[in-house]
C-alpha cells in the first residue's frame, strides 16, 4: 500500500512537471522505489511504471534500491522506453515461481527499448546458486533470464548479470537490430557434471534472428569443482545473419564463441532452415574447452554456413580436445566425427563456404582440418602464431 501510494505520488510529480515545464518528449523520468521486503513483488511496480511511462519515457531504478522480484518484468508496454537500472533486481530463489513462466525479464514483440545502467553497476541477480545443486533427475523448465523474441531495436548496455537458473540471453523469433554491450555475466558454483550443465548456463544464444551486435562482454562461469568448465558463452544457432561480435572474453565456459546448431536446446528445424551467414568475430579472448568453430546436434544434417570470419582470437586455455560429439572445427582442430560410429552422424553433410580463421595466438595447434562425413569445407587460415 505504502509502496503504490509512493509510486502514484512520484507519477503525479512527473506528470505535473511534464504538463507544466517540459516538452512532451522531455518529460521527467519515472522513478520506482523498492518495497523493501522480500515478500513484496516489486515487479508489479516496475511493470506499472513501464505501462505509465514506457511510451517514449525513462524509468529509473536508483542505485540504493534492491528490488524483490517474484514475477516477470514485462517490456511489452515499452515503446522506445529507456529503463535505467542502477540498483539491483534480486529474483526470488523460489524456483516454483518461475517454472511455468516464459521469462524473468520478457521482451516479446517489443520494438524499440533500452535496458541499461549508466553507472555500470546495475545488477540483475538470478539468485539460483542453490538451484545449481539440485538433483538432476528431470529436465529443468526454467525460462531464460532475458529472452528477446520477435523484437527489434533493443539496446542492452552496462549491466552486470549473475546466476540465472539456466540461460542469460536468447534472441529468437525473427528478432533484428539487437545490441548488447559492456556486460558482465557470471555464474558461480554451478554443478560440475558436464553432461548436465553443458546446455545450462548459456550466456547468449542467437537463433532465427538478424543484425545482432555483441561488444565488450565478459563471461566467466565457475563450477563448484576446481577448473571444471561449464556452459556456453556465445552460441550462434540456425537462421542467423549479420552477427557482429567484438571484444569478448569467455572464461571457464565449456564452449566459447561457436556456431552451435541445435546443441543449446530447441527443436530440429527443416533442412532449409539450417543455415547461418555473415558472421564476424574479432578480438576474442578464449578460455573454454571448445573455443571456436562449429558444433551440431544429431539431425542437423544439412547445415549451410557461409561468410564467417574469426579475426583476432587469443587462446588462453590449453584444454585438449576430446571427441565426444560431432565438433567439426574447434580451436583449429578437427574432430571429424566418425561417420557411422556415433549413430546418425553418417548423414551429416554440412556445407561451409568462405570460412576464415585469422590471427589466432596463444595456445593454438597447427590447424589440420578434415571435412566430416559428406560435408564440403572451404576453410582459410591466416596469421596463426603457434
Ligand atoms: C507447471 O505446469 C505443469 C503443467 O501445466 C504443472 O503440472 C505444474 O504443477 C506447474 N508447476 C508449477 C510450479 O506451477
Ligand atoms: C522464425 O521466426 C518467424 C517469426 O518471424 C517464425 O514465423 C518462424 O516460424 C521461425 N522459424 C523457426 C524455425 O523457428
Ligand atoms: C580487446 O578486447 C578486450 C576486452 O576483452 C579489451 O580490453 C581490449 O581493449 C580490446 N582491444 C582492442 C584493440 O579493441
Ligand atoms: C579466468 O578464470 C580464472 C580461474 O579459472 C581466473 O584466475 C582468471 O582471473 C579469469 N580471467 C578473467 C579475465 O576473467
Ligand atoms: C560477409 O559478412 C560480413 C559481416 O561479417 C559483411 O560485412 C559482408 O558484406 C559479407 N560478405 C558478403 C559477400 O556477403
Ligand atoms: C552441399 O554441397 C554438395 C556438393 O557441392 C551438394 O551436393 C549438396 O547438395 C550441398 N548441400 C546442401 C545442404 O546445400
Ligand atoms: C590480422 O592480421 C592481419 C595481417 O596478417 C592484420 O592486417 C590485421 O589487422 C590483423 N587483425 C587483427 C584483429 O589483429
Amino acid at each position: 500500500m505504502i509502496c503504490s501510494h509512493l509510486l502514484s505520488l512520484i507519477y503525479l510529480a512527473g506528470l505535473s512537471i511534464q504538463s507544466g515545464l517540459l516538452p512532451p518528449n522531455k518529460r521527467a523520468p519515472c522513478t520506482v522505489l523498492a518495497g523493501g521486503y522480500e515478500a513484496i513483488d516489486d515487479a508489479i511496480a516496475i511493470n506499472t511504471a513501464l505501462k505509465d511511462c514506457g511510451n517514449g519515457g525513462t524509468i529509473v531504478l536508483p542505485s540504493d534500491q534492491v528490488y524483490s522480484i517474484r514475477s516477470p518484468i514485462d517490456f511489452a508496454q515499452c515503446h522506445d522506453c529507456d529503463v535505467q537500472l542502477e540498483g539491483e533486481l534480486l529474483f526470488s530463489n523460489d524456483q516454483s515461481l518461475w517454472a511455468n513462466q516464459s521469462a524473468f525479464i520478457s521482451f516479446d514483440g517489443v520494438d524499440g527499448a533500452k535496458f541499461r545502467s549508466l553507472t555500470g553497476k546495475g545488477l540483475v541477480d538470478g539468485n539460483a546458486k542453490t538451484y545449481y545443486q539440485r538433483p538432476r533427475d528431470h529436465v529443468s523448465s526454467q525460462p531464460a533470464l532475458v529472452p528477446i523474441v520477435a523484437s527489434s531495436d533493443v539496446y542492452i548496455d552496462g549491466l552486470v548479470l549473475r546466476n540465472p537458473p539456466l540461460q542469460f540471453f536468447r534472441v529468437d523469433g525473427g528478432s533484428s537490430m539487437i545490441h548488447f554491450s559492456n556486460l558482465k555475466l557470471t555464474v558461480e558454483n554451478q554443478w560440475w557434471q558436464s553432461i548436465w550443465t553443458d546446455g545450462e548456463s548459456i550466456g547468449f544464444q542467437f537463433r532465427n534472428s538478424t543484425h545482432i551486435t555483441l561488444e565488450s562482454v565478459d563471461v566467466d562461469f565457475r563450477s563448484n569443482y576446481a577448473d571444471y568448465h561449464v556452459g556456453a558463452c556465445v552460441g550462434i544457432d540456425y537462421i542467423t545473419s549479420d552477427i557482429y561480435i567484438n571484444n569478448v572474453n569467455c572464461n571457464n565456459t565449456d564452449t566459447g564463441v561457436l556456431l552451435q546448431f541445435g546443441s543449446l536446446g530447441g527443436g530440429t528445424p527443416a533442412a532449409d532452415d539450417q543455415w547461418a551467414k555473415n558472421i564476424f568475430i574479432s578480438n576474442y579472448t578464449a578460455n573454454s574447452k571448445y573455443n571456436t568453430g562449429f558444433m551440431n546436434m544429431l539431425e542437423f544434417d544439412y547445415s549451410k554456413i557461409w561468410n564467417v570470419t574469426y579475426d583476432g582470437v587469443k587462446i588462453i586455455g590449453g584444454n585438449q580436445l576430446t571427441n565426444t560429439n560431432c565438433y567439426v572445427v574447434s580451436n583449429g582442430i578437427t574432430d571429424a566425427c566418425s561417420c557411422g560410429h556415433l549413430g546418425g552422424l553418417e548423414h551429416l553433410q554440412a556445407n561451409f563456404t568462405d570460412i576464415r580463421f585469422k590471427n589466432y595466438s596463444g595456445e593454438t595447434s597447427k590447424p589440420a582440418l578434415a571435412c566430416s562425413c559428406h560435408s564440403t569445407c572451404d576453410f582459410h587460415f591466416d596469421g596463426w602464431s603457434i
